[in-house]
């Protein structure tokens, strides 16, 4: 396919794009310009959380459209505070900024940080301590923890006194964490990194840090959080209580939306005018919100969830032990990267061409994000296409 000329001029040539156009979705599925049909298993890097076309979100939306889109933060509206309600009872963290998209929560997230010791008396207290391997945005702030060389140098500088630890050691964990430290920083699953979650070790020395030093806790939940994993957050399945916490992507279930979450001590450190978005939490995303979050609680989606994760976990362990290539699953619910003994991207080319949507992160990783509402017999269509291109990868490298 050629890339459209108009597209090749007028739009800034920032990504590395699949040749491929499409114009329609259905479920798990979406279908290009020449009708062709692609499974797909990345959801638009985890955004599509109830599929495409959703006919419920499509008629909310309508709806919505219909009736306001947006008025600004000037004045009230009725939906974010239904949104917010529903987030602090999964979260357990009381108060939501609302913004349009995941690097935008964490940035929220780390200026409400710094502003919580500034009130505190302890403006000096700047420090951060992120993780190798993390991604949190492409902000100044977010792109100050993560890791990447290739995202940060070009950039620089960029926010001072990051100390980066590796996430398999809690020993470093606790020698970089002072009291100097305004935040720890941690994904609970590291996604873009290679899909890599953190062990309870590592869990445990991150409580210990906050507790000897009363450094705070972001929990960037923008990948692996709103029942990605089976769990409504991450960090709850390790335990652990963070102070701030970011989510994205399949909240608006396809519309920017994004939130950052604040421990009530946090909150009430911040002022009127501290921070703020001119569409942050308008009635349109609200509304996209609101339809996911009924699906996630009321309408069974965590469980399903749980139910196609462990399917998922099962037929994924298959392959590995039947593919000499794969070494090694990681993942949960319906987040998994299969990371290779080789680069995963002629994998993912060769996936496109099946009509198998998938995607290389971390060089060696094969990552999948389904949409939530991915059914049996898709995960077992998902299985089955890829042990045939595991299969046919393993054969030409051979020849
Ligand atoms: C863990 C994490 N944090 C933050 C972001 C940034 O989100 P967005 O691209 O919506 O700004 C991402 C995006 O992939 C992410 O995976």
């Amino acid at each position: 396919m050629d890339v459209p000329t108009m597209e090749r001029r007028h739009v800034l040539q920032t990504y590395k794009r699949a040749p491929v156009v499409f114009t329609r979705g259905e479920g798990v599925y979406l279908f290009d310009e020449d009708g062709r049909r692609y499974l797909d298993l990345i959801s638009g890097v985890g955004v599509a959380s109830l599929g495409h076309a959703n006919p419920a979100l499509a008629a909310a939306l309508a709806d919505q459209a219909q009736t306001l889109l947006h008025t600004s933060n000037l004045y009230y509206h009725g939906l974010q505070g239904q949104v917010a309600s529903r987030l602090a009872s999964l979260s357990g963290l009381p108060r939501a900024f609302f913004c349009n998209s995941g690097t935008e929560a964490m940035e929220g997230c780390l200026k409400f940080a710094r502003r919580y010791w500034h009130t505190a008396g302890e403006a000096k207290r700047t420090g951060l301590v992120a993780l190798e391997h993390a991604f949190h945005g492409r902000t100044m702030g977010s792109l100050s923890v993560t890791w990447d060389e290739h995202y940060r140098a070009p950039f620089e500088p960029l926010l001072q006194d990051v100390v980066w630890v590796p996430a398999g050691n809690p020993a470093a964990l606790t020698e970089a964490v002072s009291h100097r430290t305004t935040a720890i920083v941690i994904e609970t699953i590291q996604g873009e990194g290679g899909v890599r979650p953190l062990s309870p070790a590592f869990a445990a020395a991150v409580r210990e840090a906050q507790q000897r030093t009363g450094a705070l806790l972001i929990a960037d939940e923008v990948q692996c959080g709103l029942g990605r994993t089976g769990h409504a957050f991450g960090y709850q399945r390790l335990g652990l209580e963070p102070d701030l916490a970011a989510v994205g992507k399949a909240l608006g279930a396809g519309m920017p939306v994004g939130a950052a979450l604040l421990s009530e001590r946090i909150a009430a450190a911040v002022s009127a005018g501290d921070h703020g978005s001119t569409y942050g939490g308008n009635l349109l995303a609200c509304r996209a919100a609101l339809v996911f979050l009924d699906a996630l609680t009321a309408g069974g989606l965590q469980e399903h969830v749980r139910t196609v994760g462990a399917q998922f976990a099962a037929g994924l362990c298959e392959l590995a032990g039947r593919h000499a290539v794969i070494r090694e699953v990681r993942g949960a619910g319906l987040m998994w990267g299969i990371d290779l003994q080789v680069d995963a991207a002629p994998f993912v080319q060769a996936a496109l061409g099946r009509g198998l949507l998938i995607n290389r992160t971390s060089e060696t990783v094969i990552r999948l994000l389904p949409p939530f509402v991915i059914s049996a017999s898709e995960v077992a269509e998902s299985l089955s296409q890829l042990d045939a291109i595991f299969a046919e990868g393993v054969q030409e490298r051979a020849a």
